[in-house]
């Protein structure tokens, strides 16, 4: 079966979250089902860099006004298509934003032009390869699937994947005439959405099938406090929505022959840790003792309850724990946890930035990982917590409900808990769960239990993909 997805992050090419981590290692997983993706991604200059050899597939004069081509390569074992339009991605700055954080004014036309290709690829726009299904992931890509259904792949089978409902690609009516679709597009059943234009929504009707990415997510977006304003539509659309947990690479995570690690290690062999956990302390310029060691790799976010924790750093501190924090967004945010490193020398360390290399040393040396979503479709660096050894704390919401096993007493008698939960996610809970870390912190056999129920659990991507190929075959006729 061959499989077209639509995505505007790629692991290892281009990536500002969690959506880059799944797009670049659900295919080599789809492989051994017998499914072979091809991955439409926009040139960005990461992605241009690092192509190597690419073949020309097409070259349109004017795709949205301005010249591009579709070059198809393939890096490690992805087989990619890109598309390259330099008036759209040749850009300083982000993938979505400038350099400053706003975002790209004509956002609209960058994403309508990645669909708008989409779209043509379903068509048979390539010599010799048209896919049997199409997948898009997040609003990026959803208005792949509306040029699909109002032009001439309307019968190929669509998917669209939402990795988080709250990005929704929203935009003024007025960009409408400069879509390109028939009249009929606009409405309540295309891409109208509360008197503007939803690209997600747009997306969202038009798909044969809706995935997202935990169970739990799937059932919180029904309500209209998950829901995002799209909790009716998405009720509606129930019968065809599933909730399918993303995986992570074992290979990329692998804490027996992570290079990025200063010292590798395995379930046996958890005493390895220390040496990773020395240079997290001095990376943050953190005391070098025994005290229970919190990480944070994240965006500094609302969403993901960052405020809370800007709140809990006094009483971590007070509780004798330490805590290292990389991430960047929300400036009052940065500022909070700026201002907790320079009252708290050597117990909190803080990195604005982003640093891969650095996220793999701490979750190595880390001992717990602290995650109070207040919602998190899936979430990836608590599995990847779980796999390194680093227990995830973590808010009872979403994806971190279904990986993570909390050291209730049934669970911890059983030898199976793999974390902590707490709910709701505010800043009393989250101070109690601090405290309960600290405290099963202190009993080192039982900690080192929960580390190695974690590492032992499989999050490789073997099911999920199973689920997605069996998916596919069922829209495929
Ligand atoms: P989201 O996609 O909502 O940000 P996920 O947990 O799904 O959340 O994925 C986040 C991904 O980005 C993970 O691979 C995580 O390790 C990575 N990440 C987030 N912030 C940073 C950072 N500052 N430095 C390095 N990696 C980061
Ligand atoms: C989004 C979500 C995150 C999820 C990721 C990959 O960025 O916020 O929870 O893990 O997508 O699906």
């Amino acid at each position: 079966m061959k499989v077209l997805g639509v995505a505007s992050e790629v692991q290892p090419l281009i990536k500002t979250g969690g959506l880059a981590d799944v797009v670049g290692a659900l295919p080599p997983a789809l492989l051994a089902e017998g499914v072979a993706v091809r991955t439409l991604v926009p040139g960005y200059p990461s992605v241009m860099a690092k192509l190597g050899k690419a073949k020309k597939l097409h070259r349109y004069p004017a795709l949205f006004g301005e010249a591009a081509t579709l070059l198809s390569a393939k890096v490690g074992s992805l087989e990619l298509i890109i598309l390259n339009c330099p008036a759209f991605f040749t850009r300083k700055g982000g993938p979505y934003d400038d350099a400053s954080g706003t975002g790209w004014a004509d956002n609209w036309r960058r994403f309508a032009a990645l669909s708008r290709a989409g779209a043509d690829i379903a068509a048979g726009l390539l010599k010799g390869w048209r896919p049997d299904v199409v997948h898009a992931h997040d609003w990026q890509a959803a208005m792949t699937l509306a040029y699909m259904r109002f032009g001439a792949a309307s019968t190929v089978p669509k998917v669209i994947t939402v990795h988080n409902l709250a990005f929704q690609g929203r935009f003024d009516a007025d960009v409408f005439a400069a879509l390109d679709l028939p009249p009929k597009a606009w409405g309540v059943d295309g891409v109208e959405y509360y008197g503007g234009i939803g690209f997600l929504k747009a997306g969202l009707v038009s798909a044969d099938a809706i995935t997202t990415v935990s169970p739990t997510y799937a059932g919180e977006i029904l309500m209209p406090a998950d829901g995002m304003g799209l909790d009716g539509l998405l009720r509606g659309r129930a019968d065809h929505l599933h909730g399918i947990l993303n995986g992570i690479d074992v290979a990329e995570w692998n804490p027996a022959s992570d290079s990025l690690l200063a010292k590798p290690f395995s379930h046996r062999s958890l005493s390895s840790r220390t040496t990773n956990r020395r240079m997290v302390e001095r990376s943050f310029a953190l005391d070098v003792d025994k005290s229970p060691l919190f990480i944070v790799v994240s965006r500094l976010t609302w969403q993901k309850g960052m405020d809370l924790l800007v709140d809990a750093l006094d009483h971590l501190v007070a509780l004798g724990a330490k805590i290292a924090i990389l991430g960047s967004g929300d400036q009052p945010l940065e500022g909070g946890f700026l201002a907790g490193a320079d009252r708290h020398h050597g117990r909190v360390g803080v990195r604005i930035g982003y640093d891969e290399p650095l996220s793999h040393m701490m979750q190595g040396g880390g001992d717990a990982i602290l995650i109070p979503s207040r919602f998190e479709p899936c979430g990836l660096t608590q599995l990847y917590g779980l796999r390194y050894g680093c227990v995830p704390v973590v808010a009872r919401v979403g994806g971190l409900a279904d990986t993570v096993i909390d050291a209730n007493e049934a669970a911890l008698a059983a030898g199976v808990a793999t974390g902590i939960q707490f709910t709701p996610p505010d800043v009393a809970s989250l101070r109690r769960a601090i405290e309960r870390a600290v405290a099963l912190h202190g009993d080192a056999p039982q900690w080192a239990a929960m580390q190695r129920a974690g590492m032992k659990a499989d999050f490789s991507w073997g099911r999920s993909a199973a689920r997605y190929a069996a998916l596919y075959r069922s829209l495929v006729r």
